[in-house]
């Protein structure tokens, strides 16, 4: 008698728990690489902002806003007339998110722990709702994107940057691959969370589409993420991807450090020499209409 293949189980909301956990353990690295986030992710959330229409005084949503990097640069864009509520699952990192508000001295910043797929907010209160590298990481995408939906005002627009597949992202597929293997993880069963579960081609316009929206359209951006050296985007990429530290949480520490030291080498791929390193890295920006 043969036993019955079990099907791989996935636990949303222990996923959840798991997420929250190792964002905010990976809090204070992914604020202190703000910088090279700026660098890497700044072109393409402008053009984010454009194709979303941001403007002067408008009322904007920021979810799984992360450190706030973008939030700053969207309470710019919006001025003191204007306001963006940054929202994410994680405190910890949250609250780097409205220091950083605090220091630059904008005061149409707030901020609100919130998981994505349940939206603590009135109906119709925004213009504009974004979420810069986040919707990748929900179990439930269709239900945050309903939640989106349902908070703008009607002719508001929803926009998002995800990445797009594993070969235009070597900077962190590569990585992904190799933790995943050694941590015995087979890839995400289609429609699970990760960090490529929107970027093969229309997969992001067809979920905004069901979810309700209209008029979508989508970019594709290069956009490398460069460093001064392989060993740099290592230590950002060990220090600050909580994707990264959440695969490999069954792992006792040497066998995290094994898989670190296979990360290391093959990120030398990305090296330039004299020119420093820059790992391939391609965005989709998309956005949609209520
Ligand atoms: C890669 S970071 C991006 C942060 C920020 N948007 C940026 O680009 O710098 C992913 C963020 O998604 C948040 N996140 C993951 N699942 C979430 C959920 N269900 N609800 C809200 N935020 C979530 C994490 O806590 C983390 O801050």
């Amino acid at each position: 008698m043969t036993t019955p293949t079990q099907p791989p189980t996935f636990d949303a909301k222990h996923y959840k728990r798991t997420t929250r956990d190792q964002w905010d353990a990976a809090a204070e690295a992914w604020h202190r690489w703000a910088p090279t986030l700026r660098s890497w992710l700044g072109p393409a959330t402008e053009r984010m902002l454009d194709l979303a229409g941001v403007e002067s005084g408008a009322r904007v949503l920021d979810v799984a806003a992360g450190a706030g990097d973008q939030t700053l640069q969207i309470a710019t864009r919006v001025g003191p007339g204007g306001s963006v509520l940054a929202t994410d699952i994680s405190p910890e990192i949250l609250a780097f998110a409205a220091a950083e508000a605090k220091r630059a001295g904008l005061t149409n910043v707030t901020t609100r722990e919130m998981d994505g797929e349940r939206l603590d907010l009135e109906e119709a209160t925004f213009d504009v709702v974004v979420s810069r590298v986040g919707l990748i990481y929900f179990p439930d995408q269709q239900q945050a994107l309903r939640e989106m939906r349902r908070v703008l005002v009607p002719g508001g627009r929803v926009a998002a940057i995800v990445y797009s597949t594993p070969d235009r992202n070597g900077f962190f597929s590569v990585p992904v691959s190799i933790v995943r293997r050694h941590a015995k993880l087979g890839p995400p069963l289609p429609g699970q969370p990760g960090p490529f579960s929107l970027g093969a081609a229309g997969v992001l316009e067809d979920a905004f589409t069901r979810a309700g929206f209209r008029d979508v359209r989508s970019e594709r951006l290069a956009a490398p993420l460069r460093a001064t050296s392989a060993e740099e985007c290592l230590s950002f990429e060990k220090e600050s991807f909580g994707a990264l530290h959440q695969m490999l949480s069954s792992l006792d520490p040497a066998g995290r450090e094994a898989a670190w030291t296979e990360v290391a080498v093959a990120l030398r791929e990305f090296a330039r020499g004299d020119d420093g390193f820059a790992g391939p890295c391609e965005l989709v920006v998309a956005v949609g209409t209520k």
